[in-house]
């Protein structure tokens, strides 16, 4: 099977994680059915510092040409906020992509890492965030910045939440998942009392699927004090930015967590869900597994391939056994450079192709 991926690196440790996604892509290529095409559309910070745009059109012309897009990070701290970043909301925007698909796991082997003591830890932890991507205070609707006064209007459609309530309950069902949350806001503000609304009609069309509402305040200290009680949680755009985060460092590390930017059926883009982390970037140190597994969710969203998909994980999980990047240390365990953790992830997922 042919497909065409674009690829972009992006700014800071972007271009060296997206390098260790592309390997995975690459043997992929060469052990299976699959025949991947790369091109590169370029964009973030360092192309609006050459270009004076940080998506030029050429770019977008290439991931709307592509069958999947795999993105590293925008936004360089020497630029002024946004300025890089904007590429991300563009393409967000741009391809219409309204579903962020961010799961997090904790491996066994990285139980070591996750912050929480084991009697909060519980059965273990496996979520998936559906954040709402294209709407909220991320609408870009009545934005306003003045000396004295600064808007942003949260803008929430009776269809934007249906497509994104409903993704999330068939998601649920897909993967087995007794429960669906949502997480909202609807004591004080309106566009979540619209959202909690029709969360519960698409909900009742799901009977065999447990919903739930939590406010997103109280979900903060439920997803450090009963981990384990979630499954698909549902919210919007901004919510789900925040609470992600929080759950990537429950699994280890920030460097872990991967993400879909979905539209089913259509061109997507898949990418770490951290940023550029300048701190850093350029030392060769960045944990490439977020990019890794954000190749796993290309498999398994877009080229409908469940079984590599589980491959790349299974080697993900075996590979951090044997060495880790800084960011997971344990004395006991050989510590990696991104590099290194990308090869000895690819050669395990190399030898189960093969078989
Ligand atoms: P960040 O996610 O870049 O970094 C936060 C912390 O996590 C840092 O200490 C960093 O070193 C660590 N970290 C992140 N990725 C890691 C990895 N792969 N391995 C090991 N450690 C890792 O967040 P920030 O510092 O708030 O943002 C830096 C820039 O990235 C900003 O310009 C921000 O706007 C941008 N950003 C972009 C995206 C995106 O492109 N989708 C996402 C988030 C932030
Ligand atoms: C993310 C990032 C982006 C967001 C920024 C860089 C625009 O934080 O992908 O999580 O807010 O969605
Ligand atoms: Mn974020």
């Amino acid at each position: 099977m042919k497909k065409r991926i674009a690829y972009c690196g992006g700014d800071g440790v972007g271009p060296e994680v997206v390098a260790e996604g592309l390997k995975t892509l690459k043997v992929i290529s060469d052990y299976s059915d699959f025949d991947f095409e790369f091109k590169e559309a370029p964009a973030g910070g360092n192309v609006y510092k050459k270009f004076g745009k940080s998506l030029p059109d050429q770019s977008l012309e290439i991931i709307k040409h592509s069958d999947a897009l795999l993105f590293g990070a925008a936004g360089l701290p020497d630029l002024p906020p946004g300025v890089g970043e904007v590429a991300v909301l563009e393409i967000r925007q741009g391809l219409d992509l309204f579903v962020n698909l961010r799961p997090v796991k904790l491996y066994e082997s990285l139980r070591d890492r996750c912050p929480l003591k084991n009697e909060f830890i519980g059965e273990g932890i496996d979520i998936t965030f559906v954040r709402e991507n294209t709407e909220g205070l991320y609408a870009k609707k009545g934005a306003v910045l003045k000396d004295d006064i600064a808007e942003n209007l949260m803008v929430v459609t009776r269809n934007g939440c249906e497509r994104i309530i409903s993704y999330a309950f068939e998601y649920a069902k897909r993967m087995d998942h007794s429960k669906v949350t949502s997480v909202d806001k609807a004591n004080v503000l309106s566009p979540s009392m619209l959202w909690r609304k029709i969360f519960h009609e698409i909900g009742d069309k799901h009977p065999d699927i447990e919903k739930e509402d939590i406010y997103i305040d109280a979900f903060c200290q439920w997803l450090i004090r009963k981990p384990d009680s979630f499954q698909t949680v549902v919210t919007g755009n901004m919510f789900g930015d925040i609470i992600s985060d929080e759950g990537a460092f429950l699994i280890g590390s920030l460097g872990m967590a991967a993400s879909g930017n979905i539209n089913p059926g259509k061109v997507s883009m898949y990418e770490p869900i951290h940023g550029s982390a300048p701190d850093i970037a350029g030392k060769g140190i960045a944990n490439p597994i977020g990019a890794i597994l954000s190749v796993k969710l290309m498999m398994q969203e877009s080229f409908q391939s469940p079984d590599i998909a589980q491959l790349i994980e299974d080697s993900v999980e075996e590979a951090l056994n044997e060495g880790r990047t800084i960011d997971l240390k344990n004395p006991q365990i050989k510590t990696l450079t991104t590099i290194e953790m990308g090869n000895l992830i690819v050669e395990k997922l190399k030898m189960s192709l093969k078989r």
